[in-house]
């Protein structure tokens, strides 16, 4: 019988308890060999709120940050209170949503790319910013990291950023690669655009992995924990060559009651308004514990 006393607290809910046992047990039975992680980044690795007040996602951070003039500010803002309630709205379909956000995607990043940001500003502007890792992201990257466990990032968000929130929290470990929207600049620093492919909630799958190497390589890590907020994290695991066991874990943040139905029918276990990464933590803890 699995025993995780963080399973017990409030904010768990699961559509199937014993289902997710069995995964788990199944997992730990496996061995810590087998197991990879998969996880998002922006509200998922990093806190949704704090006090109150809502914290920066890798591209707010930008948004907020002293190198923006305040008419680009306001520009971003308007199309976060356009483009957000969009992104998360439960009555649209995949195929309305998709197009919607690379239109947001794409506009962000013009503006974004008119803002003259140099690459030797991007530490200062984290570290000046309100960005927060969830509770016990210390124990998480380092759990993963001592058991060679293999953690993949993959983000809709900028990858410069993260990589430097990471960085600075000294979690950056080397078990862990990204795939991210990454920002390009010009000889001098300048930033120029974002390269290639565009990455956006709705298109977190095989199609923006153009090297499927990373997969490929890690083809007999068989156990999965996925790790996400959207909806759109779901698919992040679909270029894994081999599943035997996968476990998704969901942080519903955001219109709580509006979404349970939907995080519950597809994700194994959902966190509600839960800042931290307690279960996580538990599940990792109990699966390298020998016994
Ligand atoms: P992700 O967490 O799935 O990787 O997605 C990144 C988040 O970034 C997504 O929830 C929308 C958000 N976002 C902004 O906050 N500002 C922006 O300008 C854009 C394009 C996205
Ligand atoms: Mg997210």
């Amino acid at each position: 019988m699995v025993r995780i006393v963080e399973l017990d607290k409030t904010t768990v809910r699961m559509k199937n308890p014993d289902h997710v046992r069995g995964i788990i047990s199944s997992i730990k039975k496996d061995g810590v060999n087998k197991l990879q992680v998969i996880s998002d980044f922006d509200m998922t690795l990093s806190r949704f709120g704090w006090n109150g007040r809502r914290c920066p996602t890798s591209h707010n951070i930008l948004d907020n940050s002293q190198v923006i003039t305040e008419e680009g500010k306001k520009q971003l803002k308007d199309l976060l209170h356009y483009y957000y309630p969009i992104e998360i709205d439960p009555n649209r379909t995949l195929e309305e949503k998709c197009p919607l956000m690379v239109e947001w995607w794409t506009r962000a990043h013009d503006l974004l790319s008119q803002q003259k940001i140099l690459k030797g500003d991007i530490a200062q502007i984290v570290k000046e910013s309100e960005v927060m890792l969830r509770d016990g992201f210390n124990e998480f990257f380092d759990q993963l990291h001592k058991n060679n466990v293999p953690l993949f990032i993959f983000s809709a968000g900028v990858g410069d950023i993260l990589e430097e929130i990471i960085r600075q929290a000294n979690v950056f470990h080397p078990n862990i690669n990204v795939v991210s929207n990454y920002m390009d600049f010009d000889d001098d620093g300048i930033l120029r655009g974002f390269k290639r492919p565009l990455i956006h909630t709705y298109n977190k799958n095989n199609t923006v992995l153009n090297n499927t190497e990373y997969f490929q390589q890690l083809s007999t890590k068989t156990s999965i924990i996925l790790l996400g907020d959207s909806m759109g994290d779901l698919t992040m695991s679909d270029g894994v060559t081999n599943v035997k066991n996968i476990l998704k874990i969901g942080f519903l943040n955001d219109k709580v009651e509006e979404h349970r139905g939907k995080y519950l029918e597809s994700y194994d276990i959902v966190l509600e308004r839960d800042e931290t990464l307690d279960v996580v933590n538990g599940i990792l803890r109990y699966t390298f514990t020998e016994t």
